[in-house]
């Protein structure tokens, strides 16, 4: 664990704890799995927080503006009397809805607000706690740079907490996991405290598909891109733009599915592989999955995590899902 501060900021580092020989089991395993995949944290280094802050501003992807359109018109109900309070955001990313928040609490109570985003970026930590201490001067920001699985116990204790999970990142975890992340963060919440999950909706297959298939090619990029980061990793030589992108709507299960697909045979070396991984054109590596929701779904999920339904807030179109959950 390494404590910094930067700008004034303090960050704790958890990740750099992580073994190189971890983080080597987590990628190989899953390639050499059958059906292929890769752990979806992995798209995150420096380029792929970019480019998932460039996909968040295209027409095609709803969901970011649909999530902030939300939480403009309902935070101000949500955290008008917010005070003395920990806000802790999982998977935080950039910092703009964190910014519609903060900016709907009084002016007088935000040096009484503590801010901890959690995330597995590093570069993403720092680069959005330096902009929101600009706008946020009174506010304290804790950066925690970990893998929200593993650290939720170690959140600063104390105050009354609101944890906020938005841009749907729930839905990238497998619903056996998801469930039993959410029923471990049920436990450690009091009665007091919060948590507002952002929940993408089922809807028109095309609005749904375009969103991962957007014209300028940017998501495909985003993808692509996790090939870079596992040559790092593991010094695999994958050639990422012999790969194309696929996603589209899997209906039985109500997720877009994202898929690496070869356009010939390849053989990928790596030290840490006793043979070549042959990966044939026939075969994907799967790297995303984003569940989608319904209004029973969302009941029947929630229930699983042993979390209260105490609002559901959704826009006009019922595109997306802010819900406000306590502690069962
Ligand atoms: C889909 S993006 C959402 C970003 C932002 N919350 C939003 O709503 O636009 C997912 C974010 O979660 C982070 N992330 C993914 N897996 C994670 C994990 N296991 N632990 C911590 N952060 C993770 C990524 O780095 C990224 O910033």
């Amino acid at each position: 664990m390494k404590n910094e501060v930067v700008d004034g900021i303090e960050i704790t580092d958890h990740l750099r704890r992580l073994s190189p020989e971890q983080v080597r089991e987590e990628i190989l395993s899953g390639l050499l799995d059958s059906p292929r995949s890769l752990p979806s944290k992995y798209f995150y280094d420096q380029k792929g927080s970019r480019l998932f802050e460039d996909i968040t501003k295209l027409d095609e992807y709803y969901l970011t503006d649909t999530e902030k359109g939300i939480m403009r018109r309902t935070m101000p109900l949500v955290v008008g009397e917010l005070s003395d309070a920990d806000v802790i955001e999982l998977g935080s990313g950039d910092c703009s809805k964190i910014s519609i928040l903060l900016e709907s609490i009084p002016e007088e109570s935000r040096s009484t607000i503590r801010y901890v985003p959690v995330d597995v970026s590093r570069a993403a930590i720092v680069k959005s706690a330096v902009k929101l201490r600009e706008r946020f001067p009174r506010v304290r920001i804790q950066g925690l740079v970990a893998n929200f699985h593993h650290r939720i116990e170690e959140v600063p204790d104390g105050h009354r907490k609101l944890f906020c999970f938005f841009g749907s990142t729930i839905g990238n975890l497998g619903q056996a996991e998801s469930e039993s992340f959410l029923a471990g963060l049920s436990e450690v919440m009091r009665p007091a405290d919060r948590l507002l999950l952002g929940l993408d909706m089922v809807k028109e297959v095309g609005v749904l598909e375009s969103a991962y298939n957007d014209s300028k090619g940017i998501t495909a990029a985003f993808n692509r891109n996790i090939l870079d980061v596992v040559n790092r990793l593991v010094q695999t030589d994958f050639r990422p733009r012999e790969f194309d992108h696929s996603a589209f709507f899997n209906s039985e299960v109500n997720r877009i599915e994202m898929h690496l697909v070869p356009r010939r045979n390849s053989t990928v070396h790596s030290p840490y592989l006793q043979s070549p991984l042959e990966i044939s054109s026939g075969e994907t590596i799967h790297t995303e999955n984003s569940y989608k929701y319904t209004p029973d779904s969302i009941e029947s999920f929630c229930k699983k995590c042993r979390l209260n339904v105490e609002n559901i807030f959704m826009d006009e179109r019922e595109w997306f899902s802010l819900v406000e959950l306590a502690a069962d």
